[in-house]
């Protein structure tokens, strides 16, 4: 439970409750759902099998795992690319953890609890204020800085069995009271109704990317969380319920955030990387209109969590990174992390100013911030997937796969053929072809 509560941790973030609603938004709701689910099934859990396997045979960190299935072969480049991601997502990924820490103290300052105030307006002032945005990424990146320094798994793990039902709970409710919103129409339909038109390559690629996003997977994480299950622990009801638990809390989060953006006046469902926290604000004073201290502490709850789950991902995010450096450039455990945490808050600085002074800074026109994270969720996470999935599927034994999966022939391997199918084929084809169109089409 503990191993898996672990892994539910990583997944879960804000991958899911940020990011999830913004990339519906952009890719015209119900479609991208669809494909994303597909996503999920045929790709992500088949490659969440395969981190579990490479990690729990080898019970060591991403890149020495490798290094010990393929000695002296080039797949360890997968280690080295994974290490590289992580850093690079978790220098845009603090700037939206600093975000959820703002909004905690506002929403326990009263600040969100003002029914006639322009939550779009609040956003933009607050994230193009640098030394504001600046400030909370930083004091957000102390915080993972103190945890992974000092390596207190054991404390991760326990908050996250606490933190995980209770935000699921809040989610829950939350959602209950989307259902009472005025534009709760219009949001199921653009939630459940697929307009097929709609449908590009690029949507597809950007459900791909989201999933292996949301899943934690294709860099490592998952790998490593792995390497501390025991022979007991059984890799695909894990993966299943693992996803499950992912799918399920975005899906809830896309249910409360799009009733209420079509309540808002002013905001639209592709209003990108605000998206969240311009219609979260609104959804606290409609739901609890009545009773004001109720919205109040819901707030507050609500982004204490949102922040833990943040947490909870950014030190899977930054342990990956530490653990390498730490080990293989032969440094002290505390000055890896310094060195990590500097490097990525030097490059996180950039991300939170271009949504205000460096706005205009662009690369193939986007900013830094979302430079970043397409790169990261586009490019990276895909190539990262396919590599996996083909050492798995065709470069490892097929027996020493099934002995893992089937815990050594004590569980049945009836779906194993299945599995296994998926793993070596679909897998790495549906990637492929997906991520090469979807580059051709992008430039
Ligand atoms: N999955 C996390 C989220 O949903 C983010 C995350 C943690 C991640 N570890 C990762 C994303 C590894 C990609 C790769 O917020």
């Amino acid at each position: 439970m503990g191993a898996i509560f672990a892994a539910a941790g990583s997944a879960v973030g804000l991958g899911n409750v940020w990011r999830f609603p913004m990339e519906v938004g952009n890719n015209g709701g119900a479609v991208f759902i669809l494909i994303y689910l597909l996503c999920i099934l045929l790709i992500g859990i088949p490659v969440m099998v395969c981190e579990f396997v490479i990690g729990r045979h080898t019970q060591t960190n991403m890149i020495e795992a490798f290094r010990r299935l393929a000695p002296g072969r080039w797949w360890r480049i997968i280690g080295v690319l994974g290490i590289f991601v992580a850093f690079i997502i978790l220098s845009y990924y603090i700037v939206v953890s600093g975000w959820t820490l703002y909004y905690t103290y506002s929403s326990f300052r009263g600040m969100l609890m003002d029914k006639g105030c322009d939550y779009g307006a609040f956003f933009n002032g607050y994230v193009s204020n640098p030394w504001l945005s600046v400030l909370s990424a930083m004091l957000f990146m102390v915080m993972v800085h103190i945890v992974v320094a000092r390596g207190v798994r054991g404390g991760i793990e326990k908050c996250s069995k606490i933190m995980m039902p209770m935000l699921l709970l809040i989610i829950a409710l939350l959602v209950l009271c989307a259902f009472s919103m005025p534009g709760i129409d219009k949001g199921l339909t653009f939630m459940l109704k697929p307009d097929f038109s709609k449908v590009t390559v690029s949507t597809v690629l950007s459900a791909m990317g989201q999933a292996f996003y949301s899943l934690s997977l294709a860099m490592g994480c998952l790998c490593t969380y792995a390497s501390y299950f025991g022979p007991k622990t059984r890799l695909v009801s894990s993966a299943l319920s693992v996803s499950s638990i992912d799918t399920f809390v975005a899906v809830l989060s896309g249910f409360i955030i799009f009733p209420a953006v079509f309540s808002v006046p002013g905001v639209d469902a592709d209003a990108g990387p605000g998206l969240v926290f311009q219609t979260l604000p609104y959804v606290f004073n409609m739901a609890f209109e009545g009773v004001p201290l109720l919205g109040y502490l819901f707030s507050g709850l609500f982004y204490i969590l949102l922040f833990l789950a943040a947490l909870t991902s950014s030190i899977s995010l930054h342990e990956a990174v530490t653990a390498y450096v730490h080990e293989n450039w032969c440094m002290s455990r505390h000055r890896a992390a310094l060195l990590v945490s500097v490097g990525t808050m030097s490059l996180g600085v950039f991300c939170c100013l271009s949504f205000g002074v460096l706005g205009d800074v662009t690369l193939f026109g986007m900013t830094v911030f979302d430079l970043f994270d397409s790169f990261s969720s586009k490019v990276m996470l895909p190539v990262g997937g396919i590599l996996i999935a083909i050492f798995v599927g065709w470069y490892l034994n097929r027996d020493l796969v099934y002995m893992e999966v089937t815990n050594n022939g004590t569980l049945s391997g009836r779906f194993f053929g299945l599995l296994f199918f998926l793993i070596r084929w679909v897998a790495p084809l549906a990637i492929c072809t997906l991520f090469v169109k979807g580059i051709v089409e992008m430039f």
